[in-house]
């Protein structure tokens, strides 16, 4: 049989209406409603600025009406295709635009209403109007009746949907407005004016930064190659944040393209986080960290979804800014962490300094060159006296009791094996010199012409003598000073006799909470 290759009737590519069917599944209020502001922003971002540019959107949450209306220029009546014919579009494929799928207008117009009307009129021509409607969608005719009809404000647009798919709540107006203000905070900055039922949006940035010294926010721009289809410029700015708001988890990466937010807060393994050596599992801990990504380039260059909702991970610019994110989103998380024992003082209350520029390889995988980070644990002394700080001021003898509580923890992490005796006799030292320096420094209780130094070196020539002096002027104390006893006596033992004593972590324990609480009622110290 010879093998050669005959042609046959053409087969019909037509796409069937169905297509449309898949997308309003995908669809929610405030993504179809960006779809309509981009379509504005597109055309006036193109233009010539001469106006500025208004879209005005009217919500009704009781007649369940949407109209979205904007004077960006208008479409042409012999282009009114552009509307509707799945694929078309009049924007540039390199072009530094939003717009580039050719969809997005058509299916949000679908996706949010059964009845969609369509008013345009571009510049002084004829104002056309088409009907999308469920019966269009549901017959297999693409073609779509057109009208001239009274004229409309010259160069504007004019969306009307009913019949709405998934009903809204006057709740939902606010919220559209805070996506609004979020997601077109640049362009509302330019000039563009966005109206939510007469409220004006404004714009909301994330840019919230704190400048700790050495630690202030750092910003790095670097271009990625993306071959035939030319590259993408990107800019980095990464830091700690003084607008945490615990509720709202409001930290992670941002993500512009084209100075439109697409996603915002993300928290995925893509950026770093739940790996452990990068950013590690999300916490408040690491809640201060904020990692902005701003990309600039041709449309068809962006790592977005056709809904510009998220990022595609799998995106080759996107695997090429990673290794450069995720460093960053590491650093601060951890800087976060690190610094979370007093967020006011090490975070917040430094609010005003500059973004540092460090150069792209710097915050290059292994390569970071950034500052150390501060060390994780504090000295335990440097805790403490922080905790005791005005005990401290008012009786500075205290500072040896508290820095020797501070070396019975400096002795617990050691790997001695006997450990707990140098912790015993510490804390025994510690209770015996609290007792002491009650005695010498309360002259309201013990004047010093009754206890003078003959008089206080016989005291301390034995124990129970100081003990039942403290006992009698503050009986409360009874119960510490009899379980101090117990390990006083085991302090003898080991000191004074033949066999040796081990002495078991409960009692280094026990004594250690006994000593704590007489420092806390002989001098307020807490531990
Ligand atoms: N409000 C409007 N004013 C002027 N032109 C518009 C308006 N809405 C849509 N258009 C025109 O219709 C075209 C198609 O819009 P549509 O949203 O379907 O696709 P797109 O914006 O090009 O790409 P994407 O699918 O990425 O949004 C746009 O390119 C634009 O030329
Ligand atoms: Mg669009």
């Amino acid at each position: 049989m010879v093998n050669v290759k005959t042609e046959i009737e053409p087969i019909d590519g037509t796409p069937k209406k169905r297509v449309f069917l898949s997308i309003i599944n995908d669809y929610d209020f405030k993504t179809g409603l960006c779809e309509l502001v981009d379509n504005a922003i597109d055309p006036w971002m193109g233009g010539d600025h001469k106006n500025s540019l208004v879209v005005t959107l009217d919500l009704d949450a009781d007649r369940q009406l949407i109209t979205v209306k904007d004077n960006a220029g208008g479409v042409k009546r012999h282009e009114l295709s552009v509307l509707i014919a799945p694929g078309e579009s009049k924007n540039d494929l390199s072009a530094e635009v939003i717009g580039v799928f050719g969809v997005g207008g058509k299916r949000a117009g679908i996706a949010l209403a059964e009845h969609v009307t369509i008013k345009t009129r571009f510049q002084e021509e004829e104002s056309c109007e088409l009907n999308i409607t469920q019966a269009w969608l549901e017959t297999e005719d693409w073609n779509l009746p057109a009208y001239t009809i009274p004229d409309i404000e010259s160069g504007t647009t004019q969306v009307e949907m009913s019949h709405l798919r998934k009903s809204f709540k006057s709740e939902d107006v606010d919220e559209i407005r805070t996506h609004f203000g979020e997601t077109y905070s640049w362009f509302l900055r330019q000039g563009c004016a966005i109206t939510v039922n007469g409220v004006a949006v404004v714009p909301i940035d994330f840019e919230t930064w704190a400048f700790p010294p050495d630690y202030s926010p750092r910003h790095s721009s670097f271009d990625v190659d993306m071959g035939r289809g030319g590259k993408l410029s990107v800019e980095i700015t990464g830091g700690l944040t003084r607008d945490r708001e615990p509720e709202k988890d409001n930290y992670g990466v941002y993500f512009y393209c084209n100075h439109r937010l697409i996603v915002k807060e993300l928290r995925t393994r893509d950026v770093g986080y739940f790996v452990s050596g990068e950013a590690g599992v999300p916490h408040t801990d690491a809640s201060l960290c904020r990692v902005i990504v701003r990309l600039h380039g041709p449309a068809q260059l962006m790592p977005w979804n056709s809904s510009k909702n998220r990022i595609t991970s799998d995106h080759l610019g996107f695997q090429q800014i990673r290794p450069r994110l995720i460093p960053l989103v590491g650093y601060f998380s951890s800087l976060s962490r690190r610094l979370r024992d007093d967020w006011d003082h090490h975070v917040f209350r430094h609010d005003v300094g500059q973004i540092e520029e460090v150069p792209a390889e710097n915050i290059t995988g292994k390569h970071l060159v950034l500052p150390a980070l501060p060390r994780v644990n504090k000295p335990r002394a440097e805790k403490y006296k922080a905790i005791n700080k005005t005990q401290l001021e008012n009786m500075p003898w205290t500072l040896g009791l508290i820095e020797s509580l501070a070396m019975v923890d400096v002795a617990e992490r050691q790997r001695f094996e006997t450990k707990n005796r140098i912790s015993l006799i510490l804390l025994d030292s510690t209770f015996e010199i609290a007792l002491k320096e009650f005695i010498v420094n309360r002259q309201d209780l013990f004047p010093s012409n009754v206890y003078t130094d003959a008089e206080i070196q016989r005291l301390f020539s034995r124990r129970n003598l100081v003990t039942d002096l403290i006992v009698q002027k503050r009986p409360a104390l009874k119960p510490l000073i009899d379980s101090a006893n117990y390990f006083y006596i085991r302090r003898n033992k080991l000191i004074h006799e033949r066999a040796t004593v081990d002495v078991p972590n409960s009692d280094i324990r026990n004594y250690r909470q006994t000593v704590e609480r007489l420092l806390n009622s002989l001098f307020d110290l807490n531990f």
